[in-house]
């Protein structure tokens, strides 16, 4: 059990953010990543059908005997975690509650803000977490849907510093600029006078430098992977499921898009070479859920799959 690896997934790059912050937090833990990069972005989709998604990458995960699944993907966590939970065997989490909980820590004001896909603003996931944790907390959420294309095209077109995504290209592909875009989506929150925003969307950690520019100085910056990273610790603690090595371990990784172009952006995202990746067919994906879970996900309605 305890040489098993940690299954992530991601509708692509952005949740080796947190795969990051995972294996710095617990270096001798084997990650085992699929990035759905085939299907990206999961945003726009419709909440049901990401909720198969996760059922299918879960499935996938699974059949490779992962120890814990973590859903490194808003959107996918606001769409079928709870489905996930009652359905595989493994611990499974997701990244709204550890965002929810470190916004709620952090904000003095009782004012947060939260940007995401549309697909995670829709759902209401983060104003249910943060209330389950202080109802006195109003939270005002946009959705930024262009932020996720800036970010994966961003990292096509830059060959630069990942933390500097913004700095080289901004003005290169985007039209109009990131800043004029960024002030479209944000200058509404900042009149709410939040003076917290969880970034809602694991590819904006990417964009964070930017989007603080846009927010201003006073307005602190949350995202989840920190506390994701915290909560797989410490799941695995409880139940005496840590690798005991004390060696740096080796991960795996695995894309339904194109692996050499995953293992060359990947590999800035995550920071540390990612090796050859494994190509997984979308039909291997949609054959494993049962009918039994396929009937579960048709069943559920909007308010049962929030988190
Ligand atoms: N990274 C995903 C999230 O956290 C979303 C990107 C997408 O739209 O696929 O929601």
């Amino acid at each position: 059990m305890e040489s098993a690896a940690i299954g992530i997934f991601d509708s692509g790059l952005g949740g080796l953010t947190v795969a990051r912050e995972i294996a710095r937090v617990l270096p001798s833990e084997p990650l085992l990543y699929l990035g759905d990069t085939a299907r990206c972005p999961y945003g726009p989709r419709d909440l049901a059908e990401v909720r198969r998604f996760v059922l299918e990458i879960g499935s996938w995960l699974e059949n490779r005997h992962v120890k814990l699944i973590v859903i490194a993907c808003n959107t996918g966590t606001a769409a079928g975690l709870s489905l996930a939970q009652r359905t595989f065997s493994v611990p499974v989490l997701g990244v709204v509650e550890p965002g929810a909980r470190a916004a709620v820590q952090a904000t003095t004001n009782r004012r947060v803000g939260v940007i995401g896909t549309e697909g995670t603003v829709r759902s209401g996931a983060y104003s249910h977490a943060v209330r389950a944790l202080d109802a006195g907390v109003t939270v005002f959420s946009v959705a930024t849907p262009r932020f996720v294309d800036i970010v994966e095209e961003g990292l096509r077109r830059d060959s630069g510093r990942v933390e500097d995504l913004l700095a080289h290209t901004s003005e290169v592909f985007i039209r109009p600029s990131f800043y004029e875009i960024a002030r479209d989506y944000l200058d509404p929150l900042k009149r709410t006078g939040v003076d917290t925003l969880v970034l809602g969307c694991t590819h904006f950690p990417l964009l964070s430098t930017a989007i603080s520019q846009v927010m201003g100085p006073s307005v602190k910056i949350i995202s989840s992977a920190e506390e994701t990273a915290r909560e797989v610790a410490e799941t695995l603690r409880r139940r005496d499921a840590l690798a005991t090595g004390q060696r740096a371990a080796s991960h795996s990784f695995a894309t339904t898009g194109d692996p050499a172009e995953f293992e060359l952006l990947g590999s800035r995202v995550f920071g540390a070479p990612l090796g050859p990746v494994e190509k997984v067919e979308l039909d291997e994906l949609t054959s494993l859920p049962s009918p039994e879970m396929l009937r579960e996900a048709a069943a559920m309605t909007e308010e049962r799959s929030c988190v």
